[in-house]
């Protein structure tokens, strides 16, 4: 007989309250939604518990405040954290969310330390390096969201200018989330045909390839501008939830992830954005690739920010 898979959700804000309704219209499992706000994880808790009734989903869903309702969870989602406020410094936030994450690492350890972590919380490849270093948890078993949302951001872009299917689309981007992410250009495909040829045929050009890279780049902004209140959290939900089923189902299924590198694309011992195959153990493989020189410069620069983090960390006592 097979278990039901129980799923913890650190934070239920906006990318958690949409991770819970993702995983009970999956089937994914039973929700322990938890946030230091109570009611509110209650209140979302009570009200997805009773959309499961109307489409006969039998995920059964409990909110609270509690840790203790991270007993015996599977994997653990964890988005709980603040974001940068007016006037609020980089040191500030950092502070505050590696606080945040600390404590959640500790509880992760005491109520399932064999669970599969997935961290969503900014800035997100420090986080995840967090995560793994004060829960203790293997490194297979922590891994960062971020490669498989700015893909699905690049592979939107790409497919409206080139008028195809997103599914007709293969991409990834490599490095940290956000200004020091690194798209591959040159391994994005179409029908398995490359980028390059498309150029050469005159359906897109360099310049507007160029400015989808930049758009991709800056896609989180540009949806934050657009909200004014919050940021995205549709697309980061299902993102994590794409890797989540790579783990429950093996799939092992290659997607970037900030995952820990050992020794790999001339980095030792950090966590930053990279291409993974994903299956039950977890982070199973990481694919390593012969970059060009410019790549390479800028995949150095993203491993960099993040070691820059580390020592901000240190520094700040955390
Ligand atoms: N313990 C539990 N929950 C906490 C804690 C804590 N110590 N501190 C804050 N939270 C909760 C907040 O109460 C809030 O409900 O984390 C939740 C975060 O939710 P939102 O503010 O709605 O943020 P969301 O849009 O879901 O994004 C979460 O993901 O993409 C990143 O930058 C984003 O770091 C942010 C995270």
């Amino acid at each position: 007989m097979m278990k039901r898979r129980k799923i913890g959700l650190v934070g239920a804000g906006q990318i958690g309250g949409t991770l819970a309704q993702l995983i009970g219209l999956k089937d994914l499992g039973d929700v322990a939604l938890i946030d230091i706000a109570e009611g509110m994880a209650k209140g979302k808790a009570l009200d997805l518990q009773q959309s499961f009734a109307v489409s006969g989903h039998d995920c059964v869903i409990e909110g609270g405040s509690d840790y203790g309702l991270l007993k015996g969870c599977d994997a653990v989602i964890v988005t709980a954290g603040i974001p940068r406020k007016p006037g609020m410094s980089r040191d500030d936030l950092l502070k505050i969310n590696a606080g945040v994450i600390k404590t959640t690492a500790l509880e992760i350890k005491k109520h399932c330390p064999n669970a599969f972590v997935i961290v969503i919380t900014n800035p997100l490849d420090i986080m995840v390096w967090l995560m793994q270093q004060a829960s203790g948890l293997p490194t297979t078993h922590v891994i960062g969201m971020a490669g498989v949302l700015d893909t699905g951001r690049y592979k939107t872009f790409l497919a409206q200018k080139l008028n195809v299917s997103v599914q007709s689309i293969d991409a990834f981007v490599l490095g940290g989330h956000g200004d020091t992410m690194v798209p591959m250009p040159g391994f994005t495909t179409v029908l398995g045909i490359p980028l390059n040829h498309f150029i050469d045929k005159g359906k897109i050009t360099q310049k507007c390839v160029d400015d989808i890279i930049e758009r991709t780049r800056n896609g989180g902004a540009e949806i934050v501008n657009l909200l004014q209140t919050g940021s995205a959290f549709y697309a980061p939900a299902n993102s994590a939830v794409q890797m989540l089923e790579a783990y429950f189902y093996d799939q092992k299924r290659a997607l970037p992830c900030a995952a820990h590198v050992k020794n790999a694309y001339g980095v030792k011992d950090i966590y930053v954005g990279v291409p993974c195959v994903i299956g039950a153990k977890g982070v199973e493989d990481i694919i390593e690739l012969d970059l060009t020189e410019a790549e390479q410069a800028a995949f150095h620069r993203s491993a960099k920010a993040v070691e820059g983090l580390i020592h901000d960390l240190e520094r700040l006592n955390i």
